[in-house]
């Protein structure tokens, strides 16, 4: 098993296991353009985990200067459950706290308790003071 930075490369092969591990995510050109810019926006913080060449894990760390938040959280299913995803975001809380970063935030769906138990056994505390609102400004 091996943790490194991810790279722009890596997004093809990060796209195919966000499906496999289901996450939300949108269209291929869509996620590869965020992706992008989120790692060149945060080079020292997006990690991928792999296993004999083959990406297993990732995360995206991003830090705006206030508060970091956590994206693309994603463990291959087969390697889930083994303390992978730990080890990403132990990494990734290191990475954001030498950047400045004093709050993270993740979004989670409701529903999805595997991530609900995963954050919370580290700390993390559901906020029940604020609903997260967005505005979509993607175009095609
Ligand atoms: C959430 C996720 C990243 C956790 O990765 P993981 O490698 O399985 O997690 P770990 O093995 O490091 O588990 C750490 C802790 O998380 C919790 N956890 C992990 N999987 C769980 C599950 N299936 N059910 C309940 N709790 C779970 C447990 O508390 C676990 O500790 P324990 O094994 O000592 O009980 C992984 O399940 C995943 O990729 N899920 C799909 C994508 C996703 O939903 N990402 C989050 C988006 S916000």
């Amino acid at each position: 098993m091996k943790l490194r930075i991810m790279t722009p490369s890596d997004i093809r092969q990060g796209y195919q296991l966000w499906k496999k591990a289901g996450l939300d995510v949108v269209s291929y050109k869509r996620e590869k353009l965020e992706v992008k810019n989120v790692l060149k926006l945060n080079s020292s913080s997006c990690f991928v985990m792999e296993d004999k060449g083959n990406i297993i894990g990732t995360v995206l760390g991003a830090f705006n200067g206030r508060r970091a938040w956590i994206y693309h959280m994603a463990i291959h299913p087969d390697h889930q459950r083994k303390g992978n995803g730990w080890l990403l975001l132990q990494k990734t809380e290191e990475a954001l706290k030498k950047l400045g970063a004093t709050k993270i935030l993740v979004g989670v769906l409701p529903t999805n308790k595997k991530a609900l138990d995963f954050y919370q056994k580290r700390n993390f505390s559901i906020m029940d003071h604020a609903l997260a609102l967005q505005k979509d400004l993607w175009s095609k």
